[in-house]
């Protein structure tokens, strides 16, 4: 348990904040959730206490273990009941100015000196600090999906960054039985940076008949011993998602080695966004 971290805001209880919820309430944290969505901290809740039903059923977590982390977990009605909170963490929509004025009423409502994180996977974390009067107590905190299986954060720090936030973060990370990688903020951090590109060159090989889906998914998971292709990692992260991300990479670094392929915008024009609408690179039933 990290000591001077005991209360935590999360803003955003949809596919990510509702992970970073379950993970730091399991791990003892008191975990204050907010979501601009009416009903969503309700259903993030209902799903994770299902999540954690199941590891009870299968004698992963004891009973009682169970209902403290459901205890320790308490909605909130607006972003002023998080004055009590430690450090918040926000994980809403990726869109700059939402992001921003949740920002500018996070500093507005959290004392003085307390940590402001985002989640975001895109946006700079030098612009989402500049929104706040605190740059120094600003960092990235970048979960990945699912958070409670998947064991890496990846800590970017802004210009400003100090280091005691840095070193509150890194031992918030590892109480919390995750793995902080860190790295300074530029676009996609190193995550998307390298991995989106991938993607996107897959789906030109694809797009330039090369090789079927199977085919150029294959290679890459027994060539490189990926645990899945590039093409089905697209379909799950969301094909518009990717697309999002390489347009980030190719306008902000400038390069027009980050082109995205015309193909990943095809489908998107024409709603195949992956598993999450049951038609992407492959068809889910
Ligand atoms: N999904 C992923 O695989 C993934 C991985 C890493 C990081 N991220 C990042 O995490 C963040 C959240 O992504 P997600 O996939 O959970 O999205 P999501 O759409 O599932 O959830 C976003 C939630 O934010 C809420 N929201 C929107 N505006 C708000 C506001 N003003 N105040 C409070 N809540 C608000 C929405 O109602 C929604 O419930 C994004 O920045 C995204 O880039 C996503």
């Amino acid at each position: 348990m990290n000591h001077s971290i005991k209360t935590i805001g999360v803003v955003g209880a949809g596919t990510m904040g509702q992970g970073i919820v379950q993970v730091l309430a399991q791990n003892g944290y008191q975990v204050l959730v907010f979501d601009a969505l009416e009903g969503a901290v309700d259903k993030a809740v209902k799903n994770i206490d299902k999540f954690l039903s199941k590891s009870v059923e299968k004698g992963k977590l004891d009973a009682a273990a169970k209902a403290e982390t459901m205890k320790r977990i308490k909605p909130c009605g607006s972003l002023g009941d998080f004055k009590t909170a430690d450090l918040a963490i926000e994980a809403a929509t990726e869109k700059p100015d939402i992001k921003e004025k949740i920002f500018r009423d996070l500093d507005a409502t959290l004392a003085p000196g307390k940590i402001l994180a985002s989640n975001t996977s895109s946006i700079s974390i030098n612009q989402l600090a500049a929104a706040t009067k605190r740059p120094e107590k600003f960092i990235g905190m970048h979960f990945f999906n699912p958070v409670p299986l998947m064991s890496l954060v990846e800590v970017v720090t802004g210009d400003q960054t100090d280091q005691a936030t840095i070193d509150a973060i890194v031992e918030l990370t590892k109480a919390v039985g995750k793995e902080p990688l860190c790295c300074k903020d530029s676009p996609g951090f190193i995550s998307n940076r390298v991995g989106m590109p991938m993607i996107n060159e897959a789906v030109y090989c694809l797009h330039e008949g090369l090789a079927t889906r199977e085919a150029i998914d294959g290679i890459m998971k027994m060539g490189f011993n990926h645990p899945m292709g590039p093409l089905a990692l697209a379909d799950l992260i969301g094909v518009d998602v990717c697309l999002f991300i390489m347009q980030v990479l190719h306008r902000d670094l400038k390069s027009d080695k980050y082109r995205p392929c015309p193909l990943l915008e095809q489908m998107v024009q024409e709603g195949h966004l992956g598993k999450k609408v049951g038609k992407g690179f492959y068809q889910y039933t």
